[in-house]
């Protein structure tokens, strides 16, 4: 392998494209990549964002310049791109990757990488553990920690400092290195840092320093609308990535080509067929040491108001012009747009029992760890089709799922002891499946129904086939991106953002606008939350909601 050859990498860029960075023709050959991990201490860096990292690295996708798309025509779909990839040319040593993780927490790094260290090989096959450990090892030795103030000079100061020591030791010309920031931290704190990032870390990279901002963007729709400001008086657009991982998730990014791509669904996927849609997020675990984030946000702003109300978009949006990011958006838009005002009655909240006894939560605190919200699209295709979302903490189980529940056959002439409704499930995690529940003969000499599956598990159909984490996909169609203008290629898609990655403004906007009104209400204690028994379904009153919304038990 040559993974050490400078070969096939360019110095000079084409200057054609919307990216200012494309301009900068005295790139040097030898610019390092750094990834800063701002938050390191916290949940998402150790459980999901350093994880992915390591993924990367050992399919040495950290230090591949260019992968060139070469399969998909331009501006391909969320994250189809790397199936496309293809081509690889320019490599960085792996040495000429590093990784920063910078918190407020005082911590070693040797303590840092203890911390994630257990991590980085939970999803890891068993049989090859002594590769994997000496990987992680290698990988961890590229890890350095930072401790300082979201708020202060001296922190900001101090990283750019170690940045560039590393910078300098991989002969890095000044303008030249890329450094990738990544917020792995509670939005309240995103200001300060984008003014931190800009005065004290940028200098040396310039137009090649990149941002990468985590879903809430904001808490309501005011608060989102000043961050898009603060944020873009600092930085380009393009400089900026907005991520929600449900994106990169493998059966969301399916969902495009289950709907447009199979003559099945396309007459029946509307309000003369469908019955009801859930789209709902359980988890078996409650806030964690997460408290001090998550009761200033609550289970709305940080799973139904992103992860869900995206997945909501790709279900109900109009087949788009074509697999483009501006098209993609626009139909989501659309469908956003034509969400009416969610009514008191048609929403449940809870809050499960102990949720309280974290010293981070306040005890009058009235954040829901719960919520079913019903959701109502008027427009040709959905008008009278509830779409029941639901996410809680907490629950009986692990799960996210979406669930099209179809209406009833009429005259039925077979006296089905049980009503067989048909219903198709996409499970996104865990064992990611779609099966679709109907009716058949049971088997046997007597002619009686009875409810079967037609299911397409994943790991039984793809055996062998690892999964990506949405996270390294996301991850990594922020470097194709980001690395792309380096080279020339020939290929448009590399002067794109990829769309897996970018949480777009607008439909972003749009998705505050359906849920501000309804948010204030509870940040005001006029809509409250009632309690759950940690390891239950939630309050009870979910369920009748969904009963009331039509939804029927199979
Ligand atoms: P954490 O609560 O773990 O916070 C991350 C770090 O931020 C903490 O380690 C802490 O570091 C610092 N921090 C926490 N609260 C505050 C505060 N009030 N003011 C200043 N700093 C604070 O959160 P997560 O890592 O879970 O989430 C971070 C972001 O990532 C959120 O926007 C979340 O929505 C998003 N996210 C999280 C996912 C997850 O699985 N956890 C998945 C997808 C997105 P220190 O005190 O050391 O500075
Ligand atoms: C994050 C939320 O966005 O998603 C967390 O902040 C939640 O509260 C997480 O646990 C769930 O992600 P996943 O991929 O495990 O479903």
């Amino acid at each position: 392998s040559n993974r050490s050859s400078t070969e096939g990498r360019r110095s000079s860029v084409s200057s054609e494209g919307d990216d200012p960075s494309l301009d900068n023709t005295n790139v040097s050959e030898t610019g390092s990549l750094s990834i800063i991990v701002l938050g390191a201490s916290g949940d998402l860096a150790k459980k999901k964002t350093f994880p992915a990292l390591f993924n990367l690295y050992q399919q040495e996708c950290l230090t591949t310049l260019v992968l060139r798309i070469t399969s998909l025509d331009e501006g391909a779909a969320p994250g189809i791109s790397l199936q496309g990839t293809r081509c690889m040319q320019g490599f960085l040593q792996s040495n000429e990757v590093h990784i920063f993780g910078y918190a407020r927490t005082k911590i070693s790094d040797e303590e840092l990488r203890d911390r994630i260290r257990g991590h980085l090989l939970q999803s890891k096959n068993s049989s090859s553990g002594s590769r994997e450990s000496e990987d992680a090892a290698k990988f961890l030795q590229l890890v350095k920690y930072i401790s300082g103030a979201y708020d202060g000079e001296e922190g900001f100061r101090l990283l750019d400092t170690a940045i560039y020591e590393h910078e300098v030791s991989k002969n890095t010309q000044d303008g030249s290195s890329r450094r990738l920031f990544y917020l792995a931290l509670p939005p309240s704190v995103y200001p300060s840092v984008f003014r931190m990032i800009k005065l004290f870390c940028m200098n040396k990279c310039r137009r090649l320093g990149r941002i990468v901002v985590e879903k809430p963007f904001g808490k309501d729709l005011k608060s989102a609308e000043a961050l898009s400001g603060q944020i873009g008086e600092l930085f380009g657009e393009e400089q900026i990535y907005r991520i929600d991982h449900y994106l990169g998730k493998e059966l969301v990014q399916n969902l495009l080509v289950l709907r447009f791509a199979n003559r099945f669904f396309y007459p029946l996927w509307n309000r003369d067929n469908i019955d009801s849609i859930q789209i709902v997020f359980r988890e078996d675990f409650g806030t964690e040491g997460r408290g001090g984030y998550f009761d200033e946000y609550g289970i709305i702003r940080d799973i139904i108001q992103n992860h869900l109300i995206q997945v909501l978009c790709l279900v109900a949006m109009e087949k788009p012009v074509s697999l483009t990011p501006e098209h993609i958006r626009d139909e989501k838009v659309k469908v956003l747009q034509s969400v009416v005002p969610i009514k008191d009655e048609e929403v449940v909240l809870g809050q499960y029992e102990g949720y309280k006894d974290d010293p981070t939560v306040p005890n009058d605190s009235n954040t829901p760890t719960f919520a079913t919200v019903v959701l109502r699209i008027h427009n040709e295709r959905w008008e009278g089709v509830p779409f029941v979302l639901k996410a809680g903490k907490a629950l009986n189980s692990r799960k996210a799922e979406i669930r099209v529940q179809f209406k009833e056959v009429p005259g039925d002439i077979f006296k089905c002891k049980k009503q067989g409704r048909n219903e198709f499930v996409i499970r996104l995690q865990p064992s990611e499946a779609m099966y679709m529940k109907l009716t058949v003969k049971q088997p046997g000499l007597q002619m009686s129904t009875t409810q079967s599956e037609l299911d397409l598990s994943y790991q039984q159909r793809y055996q062998g086939v690892q999964i990506p984490e949405a996270y390294e996909r996301l991850i990594l169609d922020t470097l194709v991106y980001y690395n792309s203008v380096y080279f020339e290629c020939d290929c448009i898609t590399c002067r794109k953002k990829c769309q897996t990655d970018k949480f777009d403004h607008v439909n972003h906007q749009e998705a505050w606008e359906i849920f501000t009104p309804m948010l204030h209400r509870i940040d005001d204690g006029k809509l409250k939350p009632i309690l759950y028994k940690q390891g239950s379904r939630g309050p009870v009153e979910a369920d009748e909601l969904l009963g009331k919304a039509g939804y029927m038990q199979t």
